[in-house]
């Protein structure tokens, strides 16, 4: 088979680690991977479905290469998270499509785009993995050249009644830490200095056997994989995301005791209300959470916070989101992602009515973007006369001096390049604090 195929990725890193398998499956069974859906025999967009807009995106961009390939169409696939909840309703609802792949049929990719070649009509798979398949991507296939992404655990269980994730991902399912931690020597060894353990919910690893865990100690298996990933050597390790009812005091013990676990915990609240928070069934209240912050925020070493929260979702009152403005204003968030609530279609959540009107929305999330700007500005400016390690990704857009990249604790570094290139490691001086980043200077590269 010698077909081209263009591969578009929306959504979380999870898509972007199912894109880099379904690239290598691609490659070895024959296909091209081109950049150019002007010119692919096959299109293929790897969807996200979390809010309406995300979801929206795909039959934007269907549209588009329709326009783009009037004189000879492509065969056109959506593969993700639209794919597994919409299922053959695409065929109808988008003529364009030929393929529709689920969320676990990336494996089965090259088959199913095989038979769409060969002239049959609506080819779908929304099944499960096979119990032989594979995760692994060799260090070779990755989207980025200098941060790697290792998913742990896939699905989710938690069925928090706004989310439509676990309908779209399926069951939990963990990954052997001995798979694991393979994968990241063979990163390590090529040359990758940053990876991140992704996962719905990392925290809530728990794989079928002890295999690779053995001799690292911890109360939770992913307290213990912290520690086993800590140990390949790995230079900067970084997991996301964590559930904070699963988020035990053993994870912030494992950081404090490895300087490779980087300092940086995302653990999002999603509200401040007791009310909201039970009507999402997110499994905690408002002091549970805070219970967790304080433990981070006691730890030896400082480590960045993150979140993310819903406005508006239905039956929120100005009382209860005054609740989400005590909470954060009480944690000082290094970086908070702000989100409307968008009805999901089949969650539970759906059922009840949207009820905050969409100025409401608006209001509320202006209010929590300034609040949180001025949280940020003090935590920034603390940044400025320290020492930070920072990972070159790539050249700034913004200019053409700089070189931007994370730091350890997460947050976005740029610097001169003279003197470092992407892939270096730079022990910065930050000399300035903006207003979703620092600026700094190069002290050393390595
Ligand atoms: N597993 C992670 C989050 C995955 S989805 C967790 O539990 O924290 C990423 C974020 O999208 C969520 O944290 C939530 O803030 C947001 N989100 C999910 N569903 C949403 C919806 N229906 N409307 C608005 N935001 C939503
Ligand atoms: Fe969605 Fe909740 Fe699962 Fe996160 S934990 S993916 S918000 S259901
Ligand atoms: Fe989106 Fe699916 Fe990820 S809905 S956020 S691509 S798990």
């Amino acid at each position: 088979m010698s077909a081209t195929v263009y591969l578009e990725t929306f959504g979380c890193q999870m898509n972007v680690a199912d894109s880099e398998r379904a690239a290598v499956r691609l490659r070895g069974a024959g296909f091209g991977l081109t950049n150019s859906a002007e010119t692919a025999d096959v299109i293929i967009f790897n969807t996200c479905s979390v809010r309406e807009r995300a979801a929206h995106k795909v039959f934007t961009r269907i549209g588009e290469v329709r326009r783009l390939r009037l004189a000879k169409e492509p065969i056109v696939g959506v593969m993700g998270c639209v794919a597994q909840l919409e299922g053959g309703d695409l065929f109808n609802n988008s003529p364009s499509v030929d393929l529709v792949v689920g969320t676990r049929a990336t494996d089965r990719l090259p088959t199913l785009i095989g038979r769409a070649l060969n002239g049959e009509q609506r080819v779908i798979d929304l099944d499960e993995r096979a119990e032989t398949e594979k995760w692994d991507v060799p260090a070779t296939a990755r989207t980025s050249k200098y941060v790697a992404f290792v998913p742990i655990i896939e699905g989710c269980n938690k069925f928090c009644t706004y989310c439509i994730v676990p309908y779209s991902r399926g069951r939990e399912q963990s990954r052997p830490a001995s798979e694991i931690v393979a994968e990241m020597k063979e990163l390590r060894d090529y040359g990758y200095r940053e990876i991140h353990l992704i996962g719905q919910n990392v925290n809530s690893y728990r794989p079928k056997t002890e295999a690779g865990l053995e001799g690292f100690t911890g109360v939770t298996p992913f307290c213990r994989l912290l520690r086993a990933a800590a140990a390949t050597g790995m230079e900067r390790i970084k997991f996301t995301t964590s559930f904070p009812r699963d988020f035990h005091p053993d994870i912030v013990a494992a950081i404090e005791d490895h300087e490779n676990l980087c300092e940086w915990v995302h653990l999002p609240a999603q509200s401040g209300s007791n009310r909201v928070l039970r009507a999402m069934r997110r499994g905690h209240t408002a002091a549970d959470y805070l219970c967790r912050i304080a433990t981070i925020k006691n730890a030896r070493r400082r480590i960045a916070i993150t979140s993310d929260i819903i406005v508006g979702f239905p039956g929120e009152t100005d009382a209860d989101f005054r609740e989400t403005t005590r909470l954060v204003k009480q944690v000082g968030y290094d970086a908070l992602y702000i989100f409307k609530y968008s009805e999901r279609s089949g969650t539970p959540a759906a059922r009840l009515d949207d009820d905050v009107s969409q100025s409401t929305k608006t209001d509320r999330f202006l209010e929590l973007e300034n609040l949180q700007q001025s949280i940020q500005r003090k935590v920034y400016d603390a940044y400025v006369g320290r020492e930070t390690r920072v990972l070159a990704e790539r050249n700034s857009t913004k200019s053409n001096d700089d070189i931007t990249g994370h730091s350890t604790c997460h947050k976005v570094v740029n610097f001169p390049r003279a003197f470092v290139r992407a892939g270096q490691v730079a022990t910065v001086r930050v000399t300035e604090a903006k207003v979703n980043s620092l600026y700094g200077e190069v002290l050393s590269a390595n």
